[in-house]
């Protein structure tokens, strides 16, 4: 039996620059058969190695309803391991091993809004689960995201923020820390989006990531606002390696984030230390 700790090979299709520091990675299983028994929901994420430099967690941020035939990565150069894969391009082979971790039951959602409250590269680990509440949008009574990025420079998924703002019922909402001569939109922190949107609690359903600090302010909001604890969900990042519960790095309290998570409903970590 090959061992779960072998990663698959799969070629880099295509690079997109997203941002100054985040490209949109596109690959494929080398090995047709890999590639057949890809199969990943919204939410769940894989281990990405190069060959020397090691192995880092990653959100699919394709589709698996869009998507045929390849999946996309979108990948911050952070570090040791991130600053190679950012190095390679089309045709560059890396390791996967995955998909792993749990995802988003989206169909649990039905019949309620969906407020979507996203930091920075928050945006690549929902950008699935937008994509596939989007696509059964008569399923939901509607759909809010709210978005905000450092700067303008630093907003991830353009052209998409753009597709969404189209479709009927659903609306977003953009902001920046800081703006320069090119923005006329909003400026300030995530959570002053509220303020220029109606927000139903009562049938609403809220789905965060983003930077700790975000998730901080967001959630002390969401529950001023009477928001169930259980009708709030976040996807969480913690230090990992084996991915697959076996090494205890992503451990927090109770939970291991690699296996339990990385999504939760706010009531299964709220009593966790420092869950966000
Ligand atoms: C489930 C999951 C999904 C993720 N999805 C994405 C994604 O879609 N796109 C993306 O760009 N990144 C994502 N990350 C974060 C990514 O795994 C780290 O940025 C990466 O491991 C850094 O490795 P490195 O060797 O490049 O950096 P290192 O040289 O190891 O570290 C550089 C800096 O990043 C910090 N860091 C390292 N790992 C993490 C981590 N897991 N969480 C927070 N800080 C970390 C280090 O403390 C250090 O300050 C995800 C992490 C997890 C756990
Ligand atoms: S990363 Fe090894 S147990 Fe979660």
């Amino acid at each position: 039996m090959a061992s779960e700790y072998l990663p698959k090979q799969a070629e880099i299709l295509s690079v997109k620059k997203e941002t100054a520091d985040t490209s949109r990675f596109r690959m494929k299983f080398v090995d047709p058969a890999d590639r057949e028994a890809f199969e990943y929901q919204p939410g769940q994420f894989v281990e990405i190695s190069v060959m020397g430099a090691g192995e880092v967690p990653i959100s699919i941020t394709s589709s698996p309803l869009i998507d045929k035939g390849y999946f996309e990565l979108c990948i911050r150069d952070t570090g040791k391991v991130t600053r190679e894969i950012h190095k390679l391009g089309e045709g560059d082979i890396v390791g996967i091993r995955g998909p792993y971790g749990n995802s988003f039951d989206i169909k649990s959602m039905q019949g309620k809004e969906v407020l979507f409250v996203v930091g920075g590269l928050g945006l690549a680990p929902l950008r699935p689960v937008i994509n596939g509440v989007v696509a059964s949008r008569d399923e939901y009574k509607g759909v809010k995201i709210l978005y905000g990025a450092r700067t303008p420079g630093d907003m991830l998924f353009n052209e998409d923020l753009d597709e969404w703002s189209k479709i009927d019922g659903v609306e977003v909402l953009t902001t920046v820390d800081r703006a320069d001569d090119s923005w006329k939109g909003n400026v300030g922190v995530v959570p002053k989006l509220f303020e220029k949107t109606e927000i139903e609690p009562k049938k609403t359903v809220a789905v965060i990531c983003g930077p700790g600090i975000m998730i901080k302010f967001v959630m002390k909001d969401l529950l001023g606002m009477g928001f169930k604890e259980k009708d709030i969900w976040l996807t969480m990042e913690r230090h990992m390696k084996c991915g697959i519960g076996k090494c205890g790095h992503c451990n927090i309290g109770t939970k291991y984030v690699c296996i339990d998570g990385p999504v939760f409903t706010f009531d299964q970590i709220k009593d966790l230390p420092d869950p966000y």
